[in-house]
């Protein structure tokens, strides 16, 4: 399928049901695994929809899915991280998959949000400024969302710059979810630096690929060509803007302070 041959949902993560409405099909659960709970499951997945956030149900839906097969494909305790949590929607999606296949969310972001989230721009919300220090800061709200969901056993935030935390960052990855900054410079920085923690067999997810130019930003689609280019991921699913990409081949060359892989190689 051409990258531009989009509609709906499409793959693995799009043909399963998602909120448990095809039962708990989808790939077996680990041996000594308790099965889904499917009715947690459905609490989830309908707070998440009612997050603040930026996320469509469906692309949410198939975040989980794709999260949830990433968990349960895992031979040990999954290791995922999302790059840009906002006020937690993503986070808990991912959460939910998390906590039904034993993984650990690792949520990073500074919280002071992305460029077309300050004032005067697109994205503004002043609901979301410190009158403290008149920025914006999602982490109250994010804590909120988290605690409120009862996911803090298994969604750990990182608060923290996104390149900077990558650089210090040693496992491998069975899912990263890249939604952080999405300007030019910001997104390269994140393919850059966390696609080569990928492992083998993970996934790598992206949101806000838009194949038309007028549909949106350029970054992250040119970011998730640049990774299918590279030949060390192949699609696995896709659901409107969400691409979920698989790692077949590990990075070509790892590059000192985190970054590098072929992935990152025809970065501008
Ligand atoms: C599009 S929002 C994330 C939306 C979220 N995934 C959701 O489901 O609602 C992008 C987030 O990336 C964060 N961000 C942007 N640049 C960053 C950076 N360099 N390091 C850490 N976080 C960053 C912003 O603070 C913002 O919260």
């Amino acid at each position: 399928m051409s990258p531009s041959d989009r509609a709906g949902c499409s793959g693995p993560a799009g043909r399963s049901g998602p909120a448990g409405r095809s039962s708990t099909t989808g790939p077996p659960t680990p041996a000594g695994r308790a099965g889904p709970d499917v009715r947690r499951r459905r609490r989830l997945l309908t707070r998440a929809r009612t997050v603040k956030g930026f996320m469509p149900d469906d692309e949410g839906e198939a975040l989980f899915e794709a999260a949830r097969q990433a968990g349960a494909r895992a031979s040990g305790a999954a290791t995922f991280v999302e790059i840009g949590a906002w006020c937690g929607k993503s986070s808990v999606y991912l959460g939910a998959a998390a906590e039904e296949t034993g993984a650990v969310l690792f949520s990073v972001d500074h919280h002071h949000g992305s460029e077309e989230n300050q004032p005067g721009w697109e994205h503004h919300d002043r609901t979301l400024v410190d009158p403290r220090t008149g920025r914006i800061d999602t982490l109250p709200f994010w804590r909120r969302t988290v605690e409120e969901a009862g996911l803090g056993a298994v969604v750990v935030g990182v608060v923290g710059d996104s390149p900077t935390v990558a650089s210090r960052w040693g496992g491998p990855l069975d899912l990263c979810f890249i939604d952080g900054g999405h300007g030019e410079a910001p997104a390269w920085a994140d393919l850059r630096g966390w696609s080569p923690k990928v492992a083998v067999g993970g996934l790598l997810a992206i949101h806000d690929v838009f194949p038309e130019p007028a549909d949106g930003g350029r970054p992250p689609y040119e970011l998730y060509l640049a990774a299918l280019r590279s030949g060390e991921f192949t699609e696995d699913s896709a659901c409107g803007s969400l691409r979920v990409l698989r790692r077949v081949r590990p990075p070509r060359r790892p590059v000192p302070g985190g970054g590098g892989g072929a992935a990152g190689s025809d970065a501008p």
